[in-house]
């Protein structure tokens, strides 16, 4: 079922769990994740940022093939199909093709423009019916490894982008996207209570979930975060579940070479991958 974010982020903030959000690079990517979300009976969010937007032929390619497997493989836990990082171009291409939740990214803007061109794109969603997420504090990412810790939302300003009506919130709180470096500070938790506490009943988005340390993760529902977005880990199982199969030689052995055979053991390794995050945020059987 493709639906926006805003029935599953009210009731995932109120349950004290978060939903997971996964990115999408092509169709293996994005059977293996629904597939997984209907298995566990959870609600699930496909994040597309606009690299891989462009990368799978377009926003309307997306959706017909989102539709199109939620129909032939019977998926009927709820399913957002979100614009990651979105600049204020690709929002409005993503409402106008057919998406149900978008992100607008404006943190690197100053907090007046940001707050200007958050409020015409939830005018612009709210005639469609998206869901919305807006971005205070930029979220840095690898190529800052040698800063313990990314940016830092100012929790006033949080308040500000909160209050114009946008279904979820990322605010920066130390996390980072990729691979954490060995000196990384952890996740900023006064400035999550603090943010929290100024957004009140604001659910919070946590970017950058691969490779936070799995009791961080659990602190961070507890506190208000509802929406985890996870996407170099999958790419990291994927990568590292083909490299055994092809350095093990089994491409070279009968059909072995079949793309479908070749990507399988990938897609079962973002299978597990998923499983596992969906497990540690809550959001199994919650569908
Ligand atoms: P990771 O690639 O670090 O998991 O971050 C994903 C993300 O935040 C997408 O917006």
């Amino acid at each position: 079922m493709l639906v926006s974010a805003n029935e599953m982020m009210k009731k995932a903030y109120e349950g004290h769990y978060a939903v997971g959000q996964f990115n999408i690079n092509n169709l293996e990517w994005t059977k293996a994740i629904l597939q997984t979300a209907q298995e566990n009976n959870s609600p699930v969010i496909l994040g597309v940022s606009e690299g891989a937007g462009k990368y799978m032929c377009g926003f309307n390619t997306i959706v017909g093939m989102v539709k199109g497997m939620i129909e032939t493989l019977g998926i009927t836990v709820p399913v957002a199909l979100h614009l990651d990082h979105g600049s204020y171009e690709a929002a409005k291409a993503v409402i106008r093709d057919g998406f149900s939740s978008v992100m607008f990214d404006g943190s690197h803007y100053g907090i007046d423009e940001n707050i200007e061109k958050t409020k015409e794109i939830i005018a612009l969603a709210n005639e469609k019916g998206l869901s919305v997420e807006a971005e205070v504090g930029a979220i840095g990412g690898e190529e800052d490894g040698v800063i313990g810790r990314g940016e830092v939302a100012d929790a006033d300003e949080c308040k500000l982008i909160a209050d114009l009506g946008v279904t979820m919130l990322a605010a920066g709180i130390g996390n980072i996207h990729g691979k954490y470096p060995a000196n990384w500070a952890g996740l900023d938790f006064e400035a999550l209570k603090r943010i929290s506490e100024k957004t009140n009943g604001m659910p919070l988005v946590l970017h950058g979930g691969t490779g936070i340390p799995a009791d961080m993760i659990t602190k961070a529902i507890s506190m208000g975060v509802a929406k985890i977005n996870v996407n170099t880990e999958c790419q990291l199982a994927f990568a590292a579940a083909v490299r055994k199969y092809v350095e093990a030689g089994k491409d070279l052995e009968g059909k072995g070479f079949d793309p479908r055979k070749l990507l399988a053991p990938g897609v079962e390794a973002i299978k597990a991958t998923v499983k596992e995050k969906m497990e540690l945020f809550g959001s199994v059987g919650k569908a």
